[in-house]
């Protein structure tokens, strides 16, 4: 059992948990990700590490109410506990002495770039960050990733904070202005598809944070398939980052969507109060 230490409420559909796993904190490294699942019944659900504090023994993980299991888990409170936590999973960012890097990040994907920025900044390069969100509201973590970052541009969908528009408006005027050597992007599917794009178009060499459908986790299963230069590769065990000029992004689109009307169901009989003993 994993206990929950910190309880905290980032916007209105997004919470963030210290949790306590000495062993997945002693190990874990910027980009890996943990597997939860909150009960013995629970659907097993891929996360990233948002934080972690290797003396008090904790991991922060950071997460949208999306489905049934995010919401459910957003239930829990300080002192309670989660069955299983799997980590840490997938390779860890690869950290060099890029020059400048530019990290994209959206939405929620936001939540899991503090320590690739930290580890990015410790190897000696230049971060720039940028962060768009579709309302002020939902934007996360600005005061501690303006302080982590070299220079950070945010922008919202709705003008309401920042640049308005997309993160592609602003990467692309990055772009004009200065070399940048390396991209990271995290987020939404069709962001980082945007991104690659962009990047493929410049040239910049560019990393994608994939976020396929897992179950096991560990290469067994092959829910995380996708296709990577024409190769099949599982996102736990081969990624969670690839070059984002060789992911098949309309397939991993069209994976992701795959059990939507399912989850949909899922989630309405949850929030009727249905299923109850898978309620924990
Ligand atoms: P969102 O829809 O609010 O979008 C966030 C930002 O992404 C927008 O503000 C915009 O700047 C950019 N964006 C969105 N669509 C774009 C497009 N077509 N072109 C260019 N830029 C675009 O994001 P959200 O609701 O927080 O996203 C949730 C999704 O993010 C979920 O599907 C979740 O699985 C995924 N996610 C991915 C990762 C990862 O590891 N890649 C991590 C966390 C969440
Ligand atoms: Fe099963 Fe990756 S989650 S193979």
């Amino acid at each position: 059992m994993f206990k929950i230490i910190s309880k905290q409420q980032l916007a209105s559909n997004i919470t963030s948990f210290w949790i306590s796993a000495p062993d997945i904190a002693k190990n874990a490294k910027a980009g890996q990700f943990i597997i939860f699942r909150i009960d013995q019944y629970g659907e097993r659900v891929p996360l990233t590490i948002a934080g972690q504090d290797k003396q008090k023994g904790l991991i922060r993980i950071i997460f949208q109410h999306a489905g049934k299991s995010t919401l459910w888990l957003s239930t829990l409170n300080e002192g309670d506990s989660i069955r299983d936590l799997l980590g840490p999973l997938g390779h860890p960012t690869e950290i060099e002495n890029y020059g400048t890097v530019c990290i994209v990040s959206g939405g929620v994907g936001t939540a899991e770039i503090l320590p690739v920025i930290d580890a990015l900044r410790a190897a000696g390069n230049r971060v720039v960050s940028i962060v768009g969100a579709r309302t002020k509201e939902l934007l996360l973590l600005e005061d501690d990733i303006r302080k982590a970052s070299t220079e950070l541009i945010v922008a919202t969908d709705d003008g309401s904070y920042g640049v308005k528009g997309f993160v592609t408006n602003v990467l692309a005027d990055v772009l004009q202005k200065e070399k940048v050597n390396i991209v990271y992007a995290i987020g939404p599917a069709v962001m980082m598809k945007a991104v690659a794009a962009l990047t493929k178009d410049k040239g910049v060499k560019t990393l994608a944070s994939l976020n396929p459908i897992m179950v096991d986790g560990t290469g067994m299963c092959g829910a995380c398939r996708v296709s990577v230069g024409g190769k099949t590769k599982f996102a736990c065990v081969d990624g969670p980052e690839f070059d984002a000029h060789e992911v098949d992004w309309q397939e991993l689109l069209s994976r992701l969507g795959a059990f939507k009307d399912l989850e949909k169901v899922s989630l309405d009989e949850f929030k009727n109060g249905g299923c109850k003993c898978r309620r924990g």
